[in-house]
């Protein structure tokens, strides 16, 4: 009998150091960012896959695409979660929504799906406007004009208002990403890799390392932000290599807040990295 008394005081001795152990070792359980803590702070989670972030700094609105198939179909659609609620919204009407991007100057959201491109006034909302019906959109991008980057052509377009759009034959490349970042310098990624395109160049200057890039992101100072399958890129310049600044897993999406705090997306949830004292 005492034997057993003495056995379960121990017993619960041991489970209380677990416990505290496990609770001082959540609180200080953060990533790494250009070498600084940040802890994560989900925004949302239960969503399937969702991918290509765009975030609107006014309203601190979160808009993304997402599978609604079985794990092997891909149907998509577009949702979005407004500050401080976690609950995903559909948007409907765009079929097949794939693609998102944001004018942050005028606060209106582009998104893209199989019958093309659709816009929304975020400041007011819910009075999408069907711009492009030709085009099965692969992925959009905004800096003064919208990019767009068909499927399956995987060619790149601008649009120029009232429902016309041009294609950029200076990009004559099949690709799978474009961005333009501050300096005004453009990336391509295809097959072969990520390639810079210096302002006011037509030289492709290949980078050196990771080869497949989820997604291309530029954050509010103009830098761009490379995602491969597990980490978070930035450009050496003068080197013409990439410079990982944060080990993130399975990451399908990235955006930045009005604060340029890094928001990611993996397969089920929508996370914000935020700097964390951490002793
Ligand atoms: C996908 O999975 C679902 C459910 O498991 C199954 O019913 C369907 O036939 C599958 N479709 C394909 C294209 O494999
Ligand atoms: C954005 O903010 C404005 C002003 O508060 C509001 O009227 C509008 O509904 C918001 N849009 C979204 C998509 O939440
Ligand atoms: C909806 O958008 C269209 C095109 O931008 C505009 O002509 C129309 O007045 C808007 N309707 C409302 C109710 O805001
Ligand atoms: C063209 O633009 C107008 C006004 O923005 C819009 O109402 C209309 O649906 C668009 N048409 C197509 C085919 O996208
Ligand atoms: C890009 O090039 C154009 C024309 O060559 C020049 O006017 C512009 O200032 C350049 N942009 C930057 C950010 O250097
Ligand atoms: C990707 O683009 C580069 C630069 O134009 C080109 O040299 C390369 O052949 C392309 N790769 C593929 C697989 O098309």
């Amino acid at each position: 009998m005492k034997l057993v008394i003495i056995l379960s005081a121990i017993i619960i001795v041991l489970v209380k150091y677990n416990e505290t152990k496990q609770a001082s070792k959540t609180k200080c359980e953060t990533i790494l960012v250009n070498g600084k803590n940040h802890k994560r702070v989900v925004m949302s989670n239960g969503i399937n896959r969702p991918y290509q972030l765009s975030v609107s700094k006014r309203n601190h609105t979160i808009y993304f695409s997402y599978n609604t198939g079985f794990d092997n179909t891909s149907t998509f659609e577009i949702g979005y979660i407004k500050k401080e609620h976690r609950v995903a919204i559909p948007i409907s009407g765009v079929k097949n929504g794939f693609a998102t991007a944001i004018d942050e100057k005028n606060n209106i959201v582009y998104f893209g799906g199989s019958d093309g491109i659709y816009m929304d006034d975020i400041s007011k909302s819910g009075n999408i406007t069907h711009l492009i019906n030709n085009h099965n959109i692969w992925d959009l991008f905004y800096k003064d004009d919208l990019y767009f980057i068909t499927y399956p052509s995987r060619k790149l377009y601008k649009y120029l208002g009232e429902n016309k759009s041009e294609i950029q034959k200076s990009i004559y490349e099949k690709i799978y990403q474009f961005a333009i970042d501050g300096d005004e310098d453009t990336f391509i990624t295809n097959k072969t890799g990520l390639y810079i395109i210096k302002n006011g160049t037509n030289d492709r200057i290949l980078y050196e390392g990771a080869k497949v890039f989820r997604t291309i992101e530029i954050n509010n100072k103009g830098v761009a932000h490379f995602c491969g399958q597990n980490e978070i890129f930035v450009a050496n310049k003068h080197k013409h290599t990439l410079h990982k600044i944060a080990d993130v897993k399975d990451i399908f999406g990235l955006g930045f807040d009005h604060e340029d705090n890094i928001i990611y997306s993996n397969p089920h949830e929508i996370v914000k990295l935020l700097p964390e004292n951490c002793k």
